[in-house]
């Protein structure tokens, strides 16, 4: 299905709110999916009037938002449960040579299912390529691209297709890799320096040679969640197409290069890279929920745009959690653990919460055979693929609760480690990460839970008594919340106004070692101690595990902003908040009903 049969099947089911109101590109659209996301019976989203008000455009093309809203639609776009496709790759993997005829056929039947798995080549042109716009005609300014942060240094593509191949021909990449628009012609590649794209860039460099890049938007909304997939470098994503659907990918000649598209897309922007030319990219509100700091990417000149006669343009907004990258990323979780397993075999499951996302937080259980296994597994992650971004990772048994029954299984954590089950070390981290002390390279904090199940030594007091005698110690303590207060570890939140490091106000608690295990200490900016969903989405983004873990009596976890008390030189970046003005206008305008509850619930302005 492409994306308009798409959208007509998710409105029989009642899956899809259409937006007929005039909206901006700028800011009102982004918003609207913004929230939408984050309700519990969140929807697809179809606006059919994107206008730009202050460029006066009025766009031919309706912008789809929220593509993979929920569970639900994602299982539909997928055409099953992702745990159905992760076990179809998992007997792929052990497929066992046969010992009668009945095991023949049944192999040959299963091999000759693959034959689906290869995209196809057509002649000629696609649907795709209906309306074409060649040279000076192909202007960036016909796509309704939208703006979706307050400080973002333009409107971005963002739910682009990337295709490209290495210098040899041999390997093509499909990459999900957001494009800021420059100007009617010029777009910014942001293919980071871990991705495919950006290993094939550095190959057409070195030749001296320009690259050659076709972005497509829209057509079956798989190709796009196919090319965020974090599949092995030199691996089609367009493999996985074929796979998950059980039927190619048909593609098409690009008109002014030789790389292939699916011919069913809804728009197709050509264009080639001149390796020697940067030119500052950002700043941009990402997933982590914070502003990507600005750096010099590669510049891709447009040729030309094709698009079908009436096109849709698919975007998204990324920013604070829950947002659509969570189902988008719910379904590559469950896909990729059997492949996960071929490096990890003792490992039963893994689960990364969206409000660690992704990067910063795994859970993982694991069928521990002997001493050291847990840390072993650390290793392996932190060494495959995209996996060595994780910057922390906590190992339970196979005994513990549902990785997903996060409270049950954060007790079972806490009941079971000591200051030696914590493995602090370095390693790569995304490009985006914004807490290590330099870019790229940074700490990475491992914990051990799988041992036994351990006694409580500590006397746990009130909040309120436990504030005051912090208070005693330090009066720069504004607020404390403690949880999970009947395990051996329970958590203590700490507020405060941050005038010198965390470290600090750490050693100055020590004569509470008999009441406080683990401690972790939040400034003043934007945070509750009462919202623990929140709080762990910054303090897993904000934390370097080598600068910011204390392990001593009391284990300390230093989840503030990071400045130059803290000796940290890079810039620190803001948060993503929505603008406060846009949200009360579409409010009185009735596109929006959220209350102050929920505002503050996913700390929205
Ligand atoms: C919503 C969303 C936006 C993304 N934006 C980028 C981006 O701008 N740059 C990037 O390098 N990766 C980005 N990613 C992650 C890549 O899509 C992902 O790492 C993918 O596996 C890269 O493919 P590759 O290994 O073929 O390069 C994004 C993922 C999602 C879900």
């Amino acid at each position: 299905m492409d994306l308009k049969e798409t959208l007509e099947a998710l409105k029989k089911r009642g899956w899809l709110k259409i937006i007929d109101e005039p909206l901006d590109v700028r800011l009102e659209i982004p918003h609207i999916a913004y929230l939408e996301v984050k309700k519990p019976d969140s929807k697809v989203l179809l606006f059919t009037r994107p206008i730009e008000r202050e460029k006066g455009i009025e766009y031919s093309m309706p912008v789809v938002m929220n593509m993979f809203a929920s569970k639900e639609v994602t299982t539909f776009l997928f055409g099953k449960e992702p745990d159905a496709i992760a076990a179809e790759i998992e007997e792929l993997l052990h497929l066992k040579p046969p010992h009668d005829l009945k095991g023949k056929i049944s192999l040959a039947a299963r091999l000759f299912g693959l034959k689906n798995v290869p995209p196809k080549r057509l002649g000629g042109e696609g649907v795709c390529q209906q309306v074409k716009w060649m040279g000076k005609e192909a202007d960036l300014d016909r796509l309704p691209i939208l703006t979706t942060w307050p400080m973002d240094g333009g409107p971005f593509i963002t739910m682009g297709q990337v295709y490209t191949r290495s210098l040899d021909g041999e390997m093509h990449n499909l990459g999900m890799y957001r494009l800021q628009q420059y100007d009617k012609r010029r777009l910014g590649m942001h293919w980071q320096i871990h991705k495919d794209s950006s290993h094939f860039f550095d190959q057409y460099r070195a030749a001296g040679k320009k690259m050659p890049v076709t972005v497509a938007i829209g057509g079956d909304p798989l190709y796009i969640w196919c090319g965020q997939a974090p599949m092995p470098y030199g691996m089609f994503e367009l493999l996985l197409y074929g796979f998950v659907r059980k039927s190619n990918a048909r593609l098409v000649k690009s008109l002014t290069n030789d790389l292939y598209i699916p011919e069913d897309v809804d728009i197709v922007i050509e264009g080639e890279v001149d390796p020697e030319e940067l030119e500052i990219e950002g700043p941009f509100g990402d997933h982590t929920g914070y502003y990507t700091l600005t750096e010099p990417y590669p510049v891709m000149h447009v040729k030309a745009i094709t698009t079908k006669k009436e096109p849709l343009y698919q975007a998204t907004v990324v920013g604070k959690p829950p947002l659509e990258d969570k189902y988008m990323g719910w379904g590559t979780e469950r896909i990729f653990l059997p492949l996960l397993q071929t490096t990890a075999p003792d490992l039963v499951d893994y689960h990364m919460p969206e409000n660690g996302v992704f990067h910063n937080l795994i859970l993982a259980k694991i069928a521990p055979r002997y001493k050291g296994h847990a840390k072993q597994i650390m290793h392996a992650f932190w060494g495959v693929g995209q996996m060595s971004f994780v910057k922390h990772a906590l190992f339970v048994g196979q005994e513990a609760p549902d990785l997903t029954d996060y409270e049950a299984l954060t007790a079972h954590i806490l009941d079971r480690i000591g200051p030696e089950s914590l493995l602090i070390t370095e390693g790569i981290v995304d490009a985006l990460d914004h807490s290590a002390p330099e870019a790229l390279v940074g700490g990475k904090l491992g914990v051990d839970a799988t041992g036994p199940i351990r006694k409580r030594d500590c006397e746990v007091l009130e909040d309120e008594k436990l504030l005051e005698e912090v208070r005693k110690l330090d009066d720069s303590v504004v607020a404390l919340r403690q949880y999970l207060t009947a395990t051996a570890n329970p958590i203590a939140v700490i507020q405060y106004q941050k005038r010198e490091r965390a470290k600090k106000l750490h050693q100055k608690l020590a004569p509470l070692a008999n009441h406080l295990r683990v401690v972790v200490f939040v400034d003043t900016r934007q945070n509750s101690v009462d919202n623990p969903y929140m709080l762990i989405w910054r303090v897993v983004n904000n934390i370097d595990a080598k600068r910011d873990i204390y392990i001593d009596k009391i284990i300390g976890i230093d989840g503030t902003d990071k400045n130059e008390i803290d000796g940290f030189e890079r810039e620190w970046p803001a948060d993503t908040n929505c603008d406060p003005e846009v949200i009360e206008d579409l409010k009185k305008r009735g596109l929006v009903d959220v209350d102050e509850a929920f505002l503050e619930r996913f700390q929205i302005v």
